[in-house]
């Protein structure tokens, strides 16, 4: 359903009930990627699910947006849906990013954090210049030469050469993302602060969940982020790339909900 919130309109999917828990996606992605968490957690509990401006079914803004930006849309949603009680809040890459800026203004929403796929650290110069690259393709090109390049790197290499349908799948949530968003969500991931000084200061339960064959964050940055944070378990997921999530949905699922069950 679509809800106004204020002069912004965001789309969210909200099911189930009993313990709330909030799914961020990542870039350039939408609400879809939870597709088979909101179907199976949902028998189980609250789910919320956004798609953050510019993505999915939420229209774009005119940008940069920050993470603080996205956080506080976040942060704006909850508050609209009256949720109740603190939240499991779940982010996934981009999401991760935008979930340490909520934690470091809105630390009383958190029951937990799950950082799926993520890292706490900034862009690198290398990282900066290629985001700059992505936006004057975008600009000259439209969003698909940049869905193309990222693709390979989305998925592991094998589920990339044998998984068609999901490939497919993947493909078509990207192409939801307007190009003023994918532009506007670069420049926000290109200025986030490095979130790794307040990786001590995090003091709720904490999953960290990373696949084996991501080609976008690294095992180190996933290790440095469980010695970081005080309470936090690392979970490995192996024959999955970044997409964790939909490349192992059960294995993903149940280790969420056995982390939501232990705090
Ligand atoms: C994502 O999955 O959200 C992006 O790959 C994150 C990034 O580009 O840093």
């Amino acid at each position: 359903m679509i809800m106004q919130i204020g002069n912004l309109q965001l789309n969210v999917e909200d099911r189930g009930s009993g313990r709330p828990l909030l799914l961020i996606h990542g870039f350039p992605l939408n609400l879809e990627m939870w597709r088979p968490q909101i179907e199976s957690l949902s028998t189980k509990q609250r789910i919320i699910a956004i798609d953050l401006r510019g993505h999915g079914l939420s229209p774009s803004t005119p940008g940069p947006y920050p993470m603080r930006l996205l956080a506080e849309d976040c942060a704006a949603l909850i508050k609209a849906l009256e949720v109740d009680q603190p939240l499991v809040v779940c982010g996934f890459s981009m999401g991760g990013y935008i979930s340490f800026s909520l934690y470091r203004h809105h630390p009383d929403l958190f029951s937990g954090l799950i950082l799926a796929s993520t890292r706490a650290g900034a862009d690198t110069d290398q990282g900066k210049t290629n985001r700059g690259q992505a936006i004057a393709k975008v600009r000259q090109q439209g969003i698909h030469p940049v869905i193309e390049s990222m693709l390979p790197a989305l998925v592991a290499p094998k589920t990339y050469r044998e998984n068609h349908e999901l490939v497919q799948q993947v493909t078509g949530i990207m192409e939801q993302t307007s190009p003023e968003g994918m532009i506007s969500a670069l420049q926000g991931m290109m200025e986030r602060p490095d979130s790794t000084g307040m990786l001590g200061e995090i003091n709720v339960p904490t999953l960290i969940v990373h696949a084996l064959d991501d080609q976008i964050i690294s095992i180190s940055d996933s290790e440095a982020m469980h010695t970081g944070i005080p309470n936090s378990q690392l979970e490995i997921i192996p024959e999955a790339g970044h997409l964790l999530n939909l490349e192992q949905e059960k294995k993903f699922n149940e280790i969420v909900t056995n982390f939501i069950n232990s705090i």
